[in-house]
């Protein structure tokens, strides 16, 4: 999926406050060199670049980067941003300090590529910080909504659907998996809880602004409106924002996520598969 379809910018600020906790374990210092992978529209590379460490973020979306620049522009903060993947990044072998992805490595398609290739890039002292949100409650509700929406639009019923917004099959919130992934390549792993609380003035606000403006829901309608089902799913959208709602007078969805910090004390050992 293009997270460059929608408006994921308009989505980004709702994860501010996970981003700047990761921005914040990341501890970049002025003239380290830091990459963001996955950086969408900027939030986290923008944030970094501010306190003076060199940046570039990467990400397979195009129009999301020209959005980062611009707004680079408009805070007078210098970053360089750059279409690449996670697993092919335009960086040279251990040159960079600290990798930081947030909710962004969890969409990989092959976790132990990925690590591997964060692991070249990496100085042989070098941090990696992700953020992973952690499966439950509206979040699971919606990813399978859209999960569900695409598959009634699939010409082979039986073939499988993938909700590219809904992160891969790996445990990529799960410590003892990360551990698993990351041990055998000479890291050590911490890792902290939080918790979001996504807010709208209703279930219908909510689900609108969604719609208008996420990727998964572009993605959808990119499925279904030439099926002529789109009107019928948006009532769905909104009829699930209603039954996940926690705010009888409002809206408010609350996610749990996960930030693992992960510092490369040893030489690196066989991936974990
Ligand atoms: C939920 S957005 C997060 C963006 C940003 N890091 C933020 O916190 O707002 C997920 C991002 O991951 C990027 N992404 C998806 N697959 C990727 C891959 N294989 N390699 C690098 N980035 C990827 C998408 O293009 C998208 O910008």
């Amino acid at each position: 999926m293009d997270w460059g379809i929608g408006s994921y910018e308009h989505q980004a600020p709702h994860l501010l406050p996970a981003v700047r906790q990761a921005v914040a374990e990341v501890a970049a210092q002025p003239g380290e060199f830091v990459v963001d992978v996955g950086c969408g529209a900027g939030s986290a590379a923008l944030l970094i670049a501010a306190g003076g460490a060199s940046v570039v973020g990467v990400d397979p979306a195009p129009r999301l980067l020209e959005v980062a620049r611009s707004e680079a522009a408009r805070r007078a903060v210098s970053a360089k941003f750059l279409v690449g993947d996670a697993a092919n990044l335009p960086m040279a072998d251990g040159t960079v300090d600290a990798v930081v992805s947030t909710f962004a490595l969890i969409f990989v398609p092959d976790p132990a590529t990925a690590v591997q290739e964060i692991v070249r890039v990496l100085k042989l002292d070098g941090r990696l910080v992700f953020s992973a949100w952690i499966r439950s409650g509206g979040m699971a509700r919606q990813a399978d909504l859209a999960r569900q929406l695409l598959a009634s639009s699939a010409k082979d019923p039986a073939a499988p659907v993938a909700d590219a917004a809904t992160p891969a099959a790996f445990a990529w919130s799960d410590p003892d998996a990360v551990a698993g992934l990351l041990s055998p390549l000479g890291f050590s792993l911490s890792s902290q809880f939080g918790k979001l609380a996504f807010t709208g003035e209703s279930p219908r606000a909510a689900a609108e602004a969604e719609i208008a403006n996420h990727p998964r829901w572009a993605n959808v309608r990119q499925a279904l409106e030439p099926t002529g089902r789109w009107e019928a799913a948006q009532a769905e959208i909104v009829r699930v924002f209603t039954e996940v709602n926690e705010d009888p007078a409002a809206f408010r969805v609350t996610s749990e996520y996960v930030i693992h910090a992960a510092v490369r004390t040893g030489q690196a050992g066989p991936v974990a598969k």
